[in-house]
């Protein structure tokens, strides 16, 4: 295989089923449906029940991008789970998620990185694909904000919502998955969307719970203006980048913060309104889920197909910005089983279940051979006669 691409074969979401409308948030802060549809584009959000974490989140929506690629936990090469709100500040919600889904031995890591978390991640799996380590990817884009909003700020609470999304990303050697990406950071910024206690700079104390210090804080005027100034940008960079222009882009999928903010980067681009999927409605900002679970909802849908060239985008908690434009190539058959887990043993690899198809071809291999041996008698005693 000359160059090695991440297509993208597989992918799934996981919502819970616990939803708060508007109309139930004006029931608890001074709020309203009218402010919240206008200023944000929100109608509901899906918040987790007592009990059900995010690794739970995650592994329900992997499991669908497993099931759908056709590929077993145990021959992923990698695991990346990106998420503000593990389980824990550790072990790593990754590890959780890798024990769950049975695939053992399985490297993971988790990718910390607010809204962007989601396109960082798939811009890094691309890497381990491309260079030759991995053949399948898994990468997971979930957040748990319910645990970490303060439901008495009705500046935030209105905003986020709980949720996951996955895709599985297997090598190919058609131009596919990520095409091209942009990271930003700005960290001149980093107070503008903040949870000031529980790291290690201001470690829990009674003084840090007294000030409700442990939940999300959000400057929005300031995170409203700088995602307006950058994501145009971003966008546009990225489309060039994989030498395409904005007529290429069959459809944009931007995180899902703020409709005003993402009609303002389509307009931006001149993308038109039909090329732009939407479903902050239902959801509200899930930060690193929302992008996947936009993808995922969008190919659901048919608003995305396989053969479709689609421009990703999201800001956040950093700052930190991410575009990438991301094919989805028709899959390749019989399904690579070459190469794969990080570090795997030689052993272990030769002996990889064998695909269907695999075993399709071996089982007519050995009819083929069969039928030539048969032949060879007949053969043997023609140049015997001279024949
Ligand atoms: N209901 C009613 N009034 C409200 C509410 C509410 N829920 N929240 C704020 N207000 C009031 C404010 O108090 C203010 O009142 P005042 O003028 O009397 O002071 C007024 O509404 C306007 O406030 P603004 O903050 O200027 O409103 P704005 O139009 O900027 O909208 C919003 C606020 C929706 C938060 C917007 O700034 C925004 O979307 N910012 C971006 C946030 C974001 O996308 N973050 C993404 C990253 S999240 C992550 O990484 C986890």
């Amino acid at each position: 295989m000359s160059q090695r691409y991440g297509n993208i074969v597989g992918w799934g979401k996981y919502v819970p089923s616990r939803v708060i409308t508007n109309a139930e948030l004006e029931r608890m802060v001074d709020t309203s449906d009218e402010w919240i549809r206008a200023r944000t584009g929100i109608r509901e959000r899906h918040v987790v029940a007592p009990g059900e974490n995010t690794s739970d989140m995650a592994v329900a929506a992997a499991r669908q991008a497993l099931e759908m690629a056709r590929v077993h936990p145990r021959d992923l090469g990698l695991i990346i789970v990106a998420t503000s709100s593990p389980d824990y500040l550790t072990p790593p919600v990754s590890s959780q998620v890798q024990h769950a889904l049975g695939a053992k031995g399985v490297g993971a890591f988790t990718l910390v990185n607010g809204c962007t978390g989601f396109i960082y991640a798939l811009a890094t799996a691309q890497q381990f694909i491309a260079n030759g380590s991995c053949d399948n990817v898994l990468v997971v884009g979930v957040e748990l904000l319910s645990r970490f909003t303060d439901w008495e700020d009705r500046s935030t609470c209105v905003l986020f919502g709980d949720g996951a999304g996955a895709v599985l990303l297997q090598v190919s050697n058609q131009p596919s998955g990520v095409l091209s990406y942009v990271l930003g950071s700005d960290g001149s910024g980093a107070q503008h969307l903040i949870m000031p206690a529980g790291g290690a700079a201001m470690p829990p104390s009674q003084e840090t719970l007294d000030n409700r210090l442990h939940y999300i804080r959000m400057n929005g005027n300031q995170v409203f203006r700088f995602a307006t100034r950058i994501l145009g940008k971003a966008l546009r960079q990225a489309i060039q980048e994989a030498g395409l222009t904005k007529d290429d882009i069959d459809l944009f999928i931007p995180h899902q913060a703020n409709k005003r903010i993402i009609d303002k980067a389509a307009r931006d681009v001149g993308l038109p309104e039909e090329k732009v999927f939407m479903n902050i409605e239902h959801y509200g900002n899930t930060s690193a889920a929302s992008v996947p679970i936009a993808l995922c909802e969008a190919l659901e849908q048919g608003r995305a197909k396989v053969g479709d060239t689609l421009a990703l985008i999201a800001f956040g908690a950093g700052l930190t910005w991410a575009s990438a434009v991301v094919k989805i190539a028709p899959r390749l058959e019989p399904v690579p089983i070459s190469a794969g887990r990080l570090r795997a043993p030689a052993l272990r690899r030769a002996f990889r279940p064998l695909s269907v198809a695999t075993l399709a071809w071996l089982v007519m291999a050995r009819k083929l051979a069969l039928r030539s041996l048969a032949r060879l008698p007949l053969l043997g005693s023609r140049l015997r006669s001279g024949e």
